[in-house]
């Protein structure tokens, strides 16, 4: 019997690519950037699983040009926001993702980010490299403080509530708002339900933790700008089209804000002629929160699971689309 054909869209982890080509026939994109779209058109008749990333554009007429040999679409990361999962839903193809394992990596990475956005680390970091070093003095390069601050978490899911964790040891209050209250989790973390309007005007700092969907794009726009504070902090290490790219750059022109750290953007890479590059009071780093090398190497493995899984017919475990199964 032939083995299932698969395709992976990067390399990604040995020890995942090993456990897949232990049972399937492997066919692995070995470049940096992502397959062409026509590629993926040309190829996704002829699979029976495809393990993608996402920067792989599954639209509608991709998944549609499967062919009943299509078993499993399995991302390794934790949102699919690049999958129409509509589409995948009607053709009973179960998507797999990787919630969980990028938890804390994700939370670290966003409070580096709010302790280099408010301490002005990047800032610092190149004046020196640009032969700038002012002799020490009272104002040079002096920033927010983090200790006692107020933290405003938007989406209280897995990450958000990791987050604050963290802060907690910073001893900050903690406002969250969320669709969803969570009583149980204010008692336990300490955090405190707020409505968008009081988390925005109250919060020193503002991280943005919830998924891309058609609800949540552009959840930060102009009006939310305006009740921020002027020296509110955003950091978002989540989804660019959370933040309407245009009211943010307006914001920090005008001084709605005081900074930005952002690890997403709406369109990714981000453009170079875009504004946010001129910015000493921006933070812009590529899409890294999960890339620490323990978590990159579970979400392979994560991935594989699932793409294993799918092809055998099994149940996947960790599935983005469950209503296939009923
Ligand atoms: C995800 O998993 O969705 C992150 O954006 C990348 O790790």
């Amino acid at each position: 019997m032939p083995k299932p054909k698969v395709l992976v869209t990067r390399v990604i982890a040995q020890s995942a690519l090993l456990k897949l080509s232990q049972a399937l026939e492997v066919e692995v994109w070995d470049k940096k950037s992502p397959p062409p779209y026509d590629f993926l058109l040309d190829k996704i008749a002829g699979l029976d699983g495809i393990l993608t990333l996402l920067t792989d554009p599954l639209n509608k007429d991709l998944i549609s040009k499967a062919s009943s040999r299509l078993k499993v679409i399995s991302q390794m990361a934790v949102g699919f926001d690049n999958i129409d999962i509509k589409t995948a839903t009607a053709l009973k193809i179960p998507v797999g993702h990787t919630p969980g394992v990028l938890t804390e990596t994700t939370a670290d990475f966003t409070f580096a980010m709010i302790l280099a956005a408010s301490r002005r680390v990047a800032e610092g970091d190149r004046q020196v490299r640009q032969g700038i070093w002012e002799p020490w003095g009272p104002d040079i390069l002096t920033g927010q403080e983090v200790f006692g601050s107020t933290l405003g978490i938007i989406g209280f899911g897995r990450i958000g509530q990791a987050v604050a964790q963290r802060a907690r040891g910073f001893k900050m209050k903690i406002l969250y708002y969320d669709k969803i209250r969570q009583p149980k989790l204010e008692a336990e973390l300490g955090v405190v339900f707020a409505e968008m309007d009081q988390l925005l005007n109250q919060s020193d700092f503002i991280t943005l933790h919830t998924n891309l969907s058609a609800e949540t794009l552009h959840f930060i726009n102009q009006e939310t700008f305006n009740k921020m504070k002027s020296t509110a902090i955003l950091i978002n290490t989540s989804r660019g089209g959370v933040i309407d790219s245009l009211a943010l750059i307006e914001a920090l022109q005008k001084g709605k804000i005081r900074a930005a750290a952002l690890d997403v953007y709406e369109v990714e890479p981000i453009p170079q002629d875009n504004p946010l590059l001129k910015m000493e009071n921006v933070i812009i780093t590529p899409h890294i929160a999960s890339a620490s090398i323990q978590t990159r190497e579970r979400m392979a493995l994560m991935a594989a699971e699932n793409l294993l899984a799918g092809v055998r017919g099994e149940k996947i475990p960790y599935c983005a689309n469950p209503e296939v199964y009923q």
